[in-house]
């Protein structure tokens, strides 16, 4: 992936919020010197580029998805769709309101190019996000004009963060693409502090299995994202009228399109073409491209939130994911 030159409009390079930010080796605070941030105490050096911190090394386990929210950086926000379907998403999954939310801390897990960091911002938090792989700078092109948002690239495993410091967790669409589920879970409860408020999702088992990307990905998952990418490209607007007819049938029609393994968001009612075409592409790549997917039964959640001691939770299914959310 190649980087953007500079900074883009709205992130500061300097890294005003940097007092936030803590050493990974040895937890003191940090200080910019130049194009890195420094620790005070350990003298750790951590990269700046293009006016964003990082704490991973550039390429790792999820280059794909560094690929795929560059390449649609635009397509899911709302503020591009001219729809709600983002926004709807995070406040009837989580039960929050923009009035909860406005001046307190979150801390957004994962969130590739974007889409629910905007709805986050809009509500007035105090923002905390970051992803492992290069989406970081599609999100900072998008919503960098947000002076209540705060990014860097990390690992959920090893973040730069004081612990039980944020008021709200966040996150979709992460957990099943990491190596070990229970340990992503539970590693993102030790930033919230305890009374704080979580929502996180995560594909649903066995549902997800069922799948026909089920059968591809092993294969798919090894080709390199620019040529998987094209292959998906030139096939998935190819097969759209095909899965949308037989969606069409009269009570076995979702069973059927199911065998056509391209995403068509049928649930959406995206009503432009191109749209229709780009939420499709996008959508069949990120389920062909994943080195890990790892879909997760009701009972393992509500076990590891008992392992967790959380004063309350409730799971619920919504189309193909389980929501859990609760208070620490
Ligand atoms: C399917 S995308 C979801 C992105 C965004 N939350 C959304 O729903 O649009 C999964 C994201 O998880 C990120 N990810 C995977 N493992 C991670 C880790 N250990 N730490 C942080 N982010 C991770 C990927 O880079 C990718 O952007």
């Amino acid at each position: 992936m190649t980087l953007p030159k500079q900074a883009p409009p709205g992130i500061d390079p300097q890294i005003p919020w940097c007092s936030e930010l803590r050493c990974l080796r040895c937890r003191a605070s940090l200080r910019t010197v130049q194009s890195e941030l420094v620790c005070e105490t350990c003298a750790a050096a951590y990269p700046i580029d293009c006016g964003i911190p990082r704490f991973v090394p550039a390429d790792n386990y999820a280059d794909g998805f560094g690929y795929q929210w560059n390449r649609h950086r635009l397509t899911q926000l709302d503020s591009h769709s001219g729809t709600t379907i983002s926004r709807d998403r995070v406040m009837k999954a989580s039960g929050w309101t923009a009035e909860q939310l406005h001046g307190k801390s979150v801390l957004e897990c994962g969130s590739g190019a974007g889409r629910f960091t905007e709805v986050l911002c809009e509500t007035g938090a105090i923002v905390t996000s970051f992803d492992i792989s290069s989406a970081v700078h599609a999100n900072a092109a998008s919503n960098g004009r947000f002076p209540n948002l705060r990014l860097f690239q990390a690992s959920i495993y090893d973040l730069p963060l004081p612990e039980e410091s944020f008021d709200f967790l966040f996150c979709f669409g992460v957990i099943q693409h990491t190596p070990d589920v229970e340990r992503t879970f539970k590693a993102m409860f030790r930033y919230l502090r305890p009374g704080g408020r979580f929502c996180i999702d995560v594909y649903a088992a066995p549902i997800s299995y069922l799948h026909p990307r089920q059968l591809l990905r092993p294969l798919t998952k090894r080709i390199p994202p620019a040529r998987l990418y094209s292959i998906v490209d030139e096939t998935a607007p190819k097969l759209l009228p095909l899965a949308m007819g037989l969606s069409d049938v009269p009570v076995a029609g979702p069973c059927l399109a199911r065998l056509v393994p391209v995403a068509t968001h049928r649930h959406l009612n995206l009503r432009d073409k191109r749209t229709i075409r780009d939420w499709s592409v996008l959508d069949t790549f990120d389920w062909l491209a994943p080195r890990y997917e790892r879909p997760q039964p009701r009972r393992r959640l509500q076990r590891w939130a008992m392992d967790l001691r959380l004063r309350s939770f409730r799971v619920e299914r919504h189309r193909g994911l389980y929501v859990i959310r609760g208070v620490k």
